[in-house]
Order: structure tokens, then sequence, then C-alpha cells
């Protein structure tokens, strides 16, 4: 099911088309770039969409009870987290939601915490909303990183912080928090009144070893504020249909944001995500465990590929399909990284310095795409590497 491979070229990707430059997939190379996977979605989706879309009415659609019920019963099935239908807000996705919590929460002039590296689009959404990001950087130990939580305290207790960004499990680092790591942060937040938005957006997508925990189940308290990011989009590849379900019990932390999406000018959802998200949710389950074993196979092929080539350290991949490769060993400039990459090892990549200063030297490699090509791919990452020293 997921060894198919496909040529996406001029199909108006974001990946295969508009990031890549001109001519390189033609001359072999491959995108492990932008975070979509290379898997046709679960073909109940597809038989779903395509009974919607042959009624021929592509009306404002509601997200109603039969789509609230869905989502609900999904976060309570697989994620153990129990809510009321009408906590779920529906936004056009998670990077809309997280700019319109920074305006719904914070002021201009205000500061927004992340822990970077950490997906960028966090960062861009605090200053295009003209606020100032308060940088909490994550710490590498060993093969993984850990939070700063003395730095965070301090952060946190500034007046002008408003708001955090936990990013969980975390883009790009891999990392699946910990109970006691959740605990920490959601105890920090609450004692200094910073509303938490918890982009959990991965959630699904965690190895056997590891289980994601929703922040609210960590403690019951720490649902007077935060914002849950949910999504259908990275679990079953989705992403094209931009929609995501915002679940916040607090109703008057949710009547602001409420208020703020209104002022954004958001109301009803895709219309075709409604019959999408009904049968991702409700019929396949099968499909997650299936592209989660997938993923664990092909994370684990390229640290063995990978094995004897110190020049490159690999991050612990406990979540997501993105690996974080440390390849500063190598002694180039990101610029030079990004060439040698493309050009002699033909993957096309996200750069790390992307997602934060501390990711300058790093890669993203994105591994959800047929094992064959990711294969081919990383072989010859490693025979140019071993050319070069
Ligand atoms: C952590 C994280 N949040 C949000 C998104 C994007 O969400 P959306 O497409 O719903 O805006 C991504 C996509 O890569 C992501 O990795």
């Amino acid at each position: 099911m997921f060894d198919k491979a496909f040529n996406r070229k001029n199909s108006g990707s974001y990946k295969w088309d508009t990031t890549v430059p001109e001519g390189l997939i033609e001359r072999g190379a491959y995108p492990l770039s932008v975070a979509d996977m290379e898997f046709q979605t679960p073909l109940e989706v597809r038989e779903a969409i395509k009974d919607f879309t042959e009624k021929g009415f592509f009306c404002y659609t509601d997200a109603d009870k039969a789509y609230r019920d869905s989502v609900r019963e999904f976060l309570a099935r697989r994620h153990n987290f129990e809510i009321e239908n009408d906590w779920i807000t529906c936004v056009g996705g998670v990077v809309f939601t997280i700019n319109t919590a920074i305006r719904a929460f914070t002021n201009e002039g205000d500061k927004v915490i992340i822990q970077s590296p950490v997906y960028y689009p966090f960062s861009k959404s605090i200053l295009n909303n003209k606020r100032i990001i308060a940088d909490n950087p994550l710490v590498p130990e060993g093969n993984t990183y850990k939070m700063n939580f003395p730095d965070l305290e301090k952060i946190a207790a500034q007046d002008d912080v408003k708001l955090m960004l936990l990013c969980s499990p975390h883009n790009p680092v891999g990392r699946v928090w910990t109970k006691e790591e959740l605990k920490r942060v959601g105890e920090i937040c609450l004692k200094n009144n910073v509303v938490l938005v918890s982009d959990e957006i991965h959630f699904d997508l965690v190895r056997k070893n590891q289980e994601h925990i929703v922040i609210n189940n960590v403690d019951d308290s720490f649902s007077k504020n935060t914002v849950i990011c949910t999504a259908v989009s990275k679990t079953f590849n989705l992403a094209g249909l931009g929609t995501s379900n915002i679940i916040i019990a607090d109703k008057a932390l949710r009547e602001k944001f409420q208020t703020q999406l209104s002022a954004d000018g958001y109301s009803c959802i895709n219309c075709v995500s409604r019959p999408a998200t009904i049968a991702a949710y409700t019929k396949c389950d099968y499909w997650i465990d299936g592209v989660n074993d997938y993923i664990e196979e092909n994370i684990r092929l390229v640290n063995d590929i990978l094995s004897d080539i110190p020049q490159i350290k690999i991050y612990d991949c406990q979540g997501t399909y993105l690996m974080w490769l440390d390849m500063r060993e190598l002694g180039m400039s990101d610029d030079e990284l990004d060439l040698f990459l493309q050009n002699e090892c033909g993957i096309i990549q996200d750069p790390g310095f992307w997602f934060g200063e501390n990711g300058k030297g790093f890669t993203r490699l994105n591994v959800a795409c047929p094992r064959d090509i990711l294969e081919k791919s990383i072989k010859e990452l490693r025979n140019q590497i071993l050319k070069r020293v």
C-alpha cells in the first residue's frame, strides 16, 4: 500500500512543483521536504470524497453533529481524550489557528514563547502580528533534545509574556514529550497566566515505544488555559483540505478565540473536508497503524544506512515522519549543504536554519515516502559523503 511510487510533478503540489528548482526532478532528484506524505490517502476517504463530489453540491458547510461526533469519538478512542462536541472549533488549518490565537490572546508588542528549533510558521506568525518572540531554545542532549525549564520559568514570569506555542510532538526535532515534561510546561503556563497553544497536529504519528499525551490529559486544571490543535491533515495526508479541529474546553477562552476567528473572516468548513473527516475518523484506524509501521521501518533504514557515517548525527525520531540530522561536521555552509544534497545526492531537503539559528547546519528529511526511493536517496547521501572524507 505504501510502496507504490507516484510522480506528482505538474499536479500543483507545493512540494513537487513550487519548491523544487527547475529541472531537478527530471535529473533524478526526489523531494524529502514539505511535510505531506507520498502515500495516497486511505481508500475509504477517497471514496467518501468521490461520493460527495458526484452529488455536485459544493455548498456552505457546517461542522454538524455527525462531523463533531466523529472528531469526539476519535479523540476518545485513539487518545483517551474526552471532550464535548461544542469544545470543537473548526478552523482552516493549524497555522491559521496560531495566527488567530496570537491576535485573540495577546496585544501588539506582547511576547510569545517558542522553543527553537521549531516549525518556522510559529515565529513567522508572531512577527507578522507584530508580537515579539520569546525563545526558550531546546537543549540537545545525546541524540535527543530536552526543554530548558529554569529558563522557561523565568521567561513565562515576565509581565508581557502572554502565550506559549508548544509543538507536541515536536517538528523538527522529533520529540514526543513525556508526562513529566508536559506537566511542567502546563504548570508554568497556568501559574503565569500564559495561554498554552498546544499544536498536536502530529499526534497520531508516533513510534511504538512512545505515547503521545494530550496536554489536558496530564492535569484537568490545564483545560482552563489551553488551545489544542488537532487535524486529520498530517495523519491521513489531507493537508490540502485546509481543516483543523481546535479543542478549547474553557468557555470564556473559546469565546474569545471564536470572536477573533470571526473577525478574521472564517466561518464555514471546507465542504469536502466534512465527508473526508468523517470517513477518516470512523473507518481508517487500521491505516494509521499501517502508516506508523511503515514510517518506523523507514526511520530504521535511514539510521542503518548512515550508521558508519560519523559526520552525520541523527536525532531520535520519536514522533512525526520528519527526521532531524546534524550535518555540521561536514563543514559546509547552509548554501553548500543545500547544493550538495540537491545536486550530488539528489535530495531536496528543508534546511535546518529555517527552524531557527540553532538549526544551522542541520537538515530535516521527510521519510513518509516509498521505501525503495528513500533507500536510494540515503545510500547516495552515504556514497557522496564517503567520496569527500
Ligand atoms: C507542527 C505543525 N503545525 C502545523 C502544520 C501545518 O498545519 P496546517 O496545514 O493545518 O496549517 C504543520 C505542517 O507541517 C506542522 O508540522
